[in-house]
C-alpha cells in the first residue's frame, strides 16, 4: 500500500511540472519527445511538425538574416518576425521625410514593398545524421589538431556527396561538443521585402526600461515578403520576381490562450552552455559576468549623461546604447538567477553522483579524472579569461580604437600587398568610416576613455601595456590628463584629415599614420594582449574544449535517467511548455497575460520610452478592438515556460494544433540564466499575442488587406 502511494506521488510531481527544459531537434521528436508533448496537451503528431515527405510545420519556419527567426503566414510568402529583427531594414529606409522608425511603414499594395540588399531567409529542407562519416578515422590518441583536420576533411567530402538541388546548400554542424554531427540541407532566398512595421512607440514600447522584463506591453513585430523567380526558386532581387509560394503557411488562431495551455516555439536559438562543470559556472557568476557588467556600467553611465542633454547625441547613440545595454541587462539577470536557484550547488550535487558512479563502475574508469582535471585547468584559466573579457569589452567600447583599427587595416594592406592592395582597402575603409563618423561624438568617446582607463590600468602588471603605463605616469597618474593627452591628437578623429591621408601614396600614408602617438599605444596594447593573455590562454582553452567533449559524452553515458538535448548552435530547434505565470520574488506573483489597459497605464506623453500614438489611445478609449479583443480587453503579451534564447526572436508560438498564437521576442529577467541552467520555476519566454499583431495591422494601420491573405482558424474543439 505504502509503495503504491509513493509511486503515485512521484508520478504526480512529474506531471505537475509545467515545463520541460530543452531545445530539441525537430527530426528526432518522434523518437524522443512526442509522448511527453502529447501528455502536455499537444494534439498533432511529430510528423506534422517535421516531415521530409509532405509539407510540415518546419517548412513555414526560416532563419531570418542568420540572427533571428521568421515564419510564413500566407500562401503569398508573407513573413512575420520581430520589430527588433527587422529594425535595421526599417532604419535603412528611413529619412527625415520618411521616418519609418517613428511613424511606422505599411505597403498598401505589393508594388510599395521595399527591397533590402543583403537580407536573406533560409529554409531547412532536410536534416541527416552524419556522425559516423564525420568521425571516421578519428581516435582517442589523436591530438586536437589532428582530430580536427580529419573531421574537416570528412566534412568537405560529405558536402560534395550529399544529395541536393543546385539552389540548395549543405551545412554540417557539431552537436554535444563534437560527439554528434548533423547535415542540414538548406535553401536561401535573397529577395526579402519590407511590408509593414508599427511605429517604434508600439514595436519597441517601453524600450530599455522594459527590456528583459515582465509585465510587458510591446508590439514587437514587423512583416516582410519573400520573392522568388518564376519557378518559385531563389533569385537575387529583380522587379520581375514574384511572391514566393510556400510549401506550408501557418494557420492563425484567434481563440486566445488560457493558463496551462500547451505551447511550442519553433526557431533558431543561437548559443547555450548547459553541460558545463560547476567550476565553470562559478567563474561566470563570480568573475566573468561581473567584469563585463562593470565595463558596461561605466560606459552606459557616460553615454546616458550625454544622451539626456543633447538631442543629436541621443539619435547618434540610440542603437549603440540598445546593443550595449541589452547584454548588460541580461548578464545581471543571469547572475541573479544563477544565485537564486543555487545553480552551482545543484551542479556540485550532480557531479557528486556522477563521480560516485564513475568510481564504482569499471566501464566508466576513463572518466574518473575529468572533474579534478576541470578544476585544475579552470584555476589556471581564470586570470587569463578575466583579462580577456576586460580587454575585449574595453577595446570594443573605445571608438577611437575603431578608427585606428580601420587605419591599421589599410596600413597592413599596403605592407602585405603594396599600392594596389592599399587602394582597394581604402574603398572599404571609406565606406565604414563614413558610416562611423555619422554617429561619432569625440566628447562622449573621451569621457568613456576616462571612465574605462582605471579598470584597464588596475589589472596585474603583466597584462597592462608598458607604453600606456608610461603615458599614465607622465600624466601624473591622472586619468583626465591621460585622456586629454590621447585626444589632443584630434586629426585621428577628423574625417577630412583621414580622407586626405587616403589621397596620399601608400608609402606616405604609412608614414603619416605612424606619427600618431596613440597608434603606438594601441599597437602596444594589442601586442601585450597577444603575448601575455592570448598566448597562454590558447592551450588552456584547447584543454577545456577537449575535456568538455569527453565530459559531455560521459554525462550521456553515466547519467542515463536525465534527458539530454544538444546545446543551441543556431540550428533549427523546437521547445515546448505551457502558458503559466511565475513568482519573481517572495510575496509577488505575475499573471501570464497583459492587455491594452496596461499599455495605457504605462503611457507617459512625450517620453522617450513610454509615449504612444494618438490613434492607439483613441482605439483604446472607444474599445474599438474588432474581432481581436475579448470581453472588452485587447490582449497584448503573454508568457510561457518554453526554453528559448537569443536567436529565438521572431519565432512562432504555436498552440496544441500547430496554429500561430504569438510571436516570441524576449525572456523574463529573473530567468535569463536559462542559457546555463534552466529552472522551470522562474524561466519564462515572452511573446506578443497574435491578436495584438493583427489588431495593430488591421485597426491601427488600416492594412487589413494583409490579414485577408492569412488563414485564420478558430479551432472548435479547443480544450477547456
Ligand atoms: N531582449 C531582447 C533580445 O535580446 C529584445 C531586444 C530588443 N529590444 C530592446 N529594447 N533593446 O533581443
Ligand atoms: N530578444 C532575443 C533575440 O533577439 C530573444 C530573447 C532571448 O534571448 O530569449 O533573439
Amino acid at each position: 500500500m505504502k509503495k503504491v502511494f509513493i509511486s503515485i506521488a512521484f508520478v504526480l510531481t512529474i506531471f505537475r511540472s509545467y515545463a520541460d527544459e530543452g531545445m530539441w531537434l525537430p527530426h528526432l521528436l518522434s523518437q524522443l519527445n512526442e509522448g511527453r508533448m502529447k501528455s502536455l496537451g499537444m494534439k498533432i503528431s511529430a510528423t506534422d511538425i517535421y516531415s521530409i515527405n509532405k509539407g510540415s510545420l518546419k517548412d513555414a519556419i526560416v532563419s531570418f538574416g542568420g540572427f533571428c527567426t521568421g515564419e510564413i503566414i500566407s500562401t503569398q510568402g508573407l513573413l512575420l518576425t520581430n520589430h527588433h529583427c527587422g529594425f535595421s531594414a526599417i532604419q535603412n529606409h528611413s529619412s527625415l521625410e520618411h521616418n519609418y522608425i517613428q511613424d511606422g511603414f505599411w505597403a498598401m499594395d505589393k508594388s510599395k514593398e521595399l527591397p533590402n540588399n543583403g537580407l536573406f531567409v533560409t529554409f531547412i529542407i532536410r536534416i541527416d545524421d552524419v556522425t559516423t562519416s564525420v568521425l571516421a578515422g578519428t581516435n582517442a590518441t589523436m591530438t586536437e589538431k589532428e582530430r580536427q583536420s580529419m573531421i574537416d576533411k570528412n566534412i568537405a567530402s560529405l558536402q560534395k556527396t550529399i544529395l541536393k538541388e543546385t539552389t540548395q546548400n549543405v551545412i554540417i554542424k557539431s552537436f554535444f561538443e563534437g560527439n554528434q554531427y548533423y547535415a542540414f540541407v538548406t535553401e536561401t532566398y535573397r529577395d526579402v521585402r519590407l511590408v509593414g512595421a508599427p511605429p517604434s512607440s508600439i514595436g519597441n514600447f517601453g524600450k530599455d526600461t522594459d527590456n528583459w522584463m515582465w509585465p510587458r506591453h510591446t508590439g514587437d513585430f514587423s512583416m516582410f515578403r519573400i520573392y522568388a523567380n518564376r519557378d518559385n526558386k531563389p533569385a537575387e532581387y529583380s522587379a520581375d520576381n514574384v511572391p514566393y509560394i510556400p510549401k506550408k503557411a501557418l494557420n492563425i488562431s484567434l481563440s486566445g490562450i488560457d493558463n496551462g495551455d500547451f505551447t511550442m516555439i519553433f526557431g533558431f536559438p543561437g548559443k547555450t552552455t548547459q553541460y558545463l562543470p560547476s567550476v565553470a559556472v562559478e567563474q561566470i557568476v563570480s568573475i566573468n559576468d561581473p567584469a563585463k557588467i562593470l565595463v558596461r556600467d561605466k560606459t552606459l553611465e557616460v553615454i546616458d549623461k550625454f544622451m539626456r542633454t543633447d538631442e543629436k547625441t541621443k539619435i547618434q547613440y540610440a542603437a549603440k546604447w540598445a546593443s550595449i545595454s541589452n547584454a548588460w541587462k541580461k548578464w545581471q539577470g543571469e547572475v541573479l538567477g544563477l544565485k537564486r536557484t543555487n545553480a552551482v550547488a545543484k551542479k556540485v550535487q550532480f557531479e557528486t553522483t556522477f563521480q560516485e558512479r564513475v568510481n564504482t563502475h569499471e566501464a566508466f574508469a576513463a572518466y574518473k579524472n575529468i572533474l579534478p582535471d576541470f578544476k585544475n585547468v579552470y584555476a589556471q584559466y581564470a586570470p587569463y579569461s578575466l583579462a580577456k573579457d576586460y580587454f575585449t569589452e574595453i577595446f570594443s567600447k573605445l571608438e577611437l580604437f575603431t578608427i585606428i583599427g580601420q587605419l591599421n587595416a589599410v596600413n597592413n594592406a599596403y605592407k602585405n600587398g603594396g599600392e594596389e592592395a592599399y587602394r582597394k582597402r581604402i574603398i572599404q575603409a571609406k565606406g565604414s568610416l563614413t558610416k562611423f563618423f555619422k554617429d561619432y561624438n569625440s566628447a562622449v568617446d573621451k569621457k568613456v576613455f576616462e571612465a574605462l582607463l582605471p579598470i584597464y590600468l588596475s589589472q596585474p602588471e603583466a597584462f597592462v601595456s608598458a607604453e600606456l603605463k608610461n603615458a599614465f605616469t607622465n600624466a601624473h597618474q591622472n586619468y583626465t590628463n591621460l585622456a586629454d593627452y590621447i585626444f589632443q591628437e584630434n586629426n585621428l578623429y577628423n574625417i577630412d584629415f583621414i580622407f586626405q591621408m587616403f589621397n596620399q601614396s601608400g608609402e606616405d600614408f604609412v608614414q603619416t599614420f605612424n606619427t600618431f602617438k596613440t597608434v603606438h599605444l594601441y599597437n602596444d596594447m594589442v601586442a601585450t594582449y597577444q603575448r601575455e593573455i592570448q598566448k597562454p590562454l590558447t592551450p588552456l582553452q584547447e584543454q577545456i574544449d577537449n575535456l568538455q567533449r569527453t565530459y559531455t559524452k560521459a554525462q550521456l553515458a553515466v547519467m542515463k535517467e536525465k534527458k539530454f538535448y544538444p546545446d543551441a548552435n543556431s540550428t533549427m530547434r523546437i521547445t515546448y511548455g505551457q502558458v503559466n505565470g511565475y513568482q519573481p520574488k517572495n510575496g509577488v506573483y505575475y499573471e501570464f497575460l497583459t492587455d491594452l489597459d496596461g499599455v495605457i497605464e504605462k503611457y507617459k506623453p512625450g517620453d522617450y520610452e513610454f509615449d504612444l500614438p494618438e490613434k492607439l489611445i483613441k482605439l483604446h478609449t472607444e474599445k474599438d478592438y474588432g474581432i481581436y479583443g475579448k470581453n472588452g480587453k485587447m490582449p497584448v503579451c503573454f508568457i510561457a515556460s518554453n526554453h528559448t534564447t537569443g536567436g529565438n526572436s521572431g519565432s512562432p508560438a504555436l498552440d496544441a494544433y500547430g496554429n500561430l498564437i504569438g510571436l516570441n521576442f524576449d525572456r523574463v529577467w529573473e530567468g535569463t540564466m536559462s542559457d546555463i541552467n534552466y529552472d522551470a520555476s522562474i524561466c519564462r519566454n515572452i511573446m506578443v499575442d497574435i491578436r495584438y499583431v493583427l489588431f495593430i495591422t488591421d485597426k491601427f494601420a488600416n492594412a487589413g488587406h494583409l490579414v485577408k491573405e492569412m488563414n485564420i482558424v478558430y479551432p472548435k474543439n479547443k480544450k477547456k
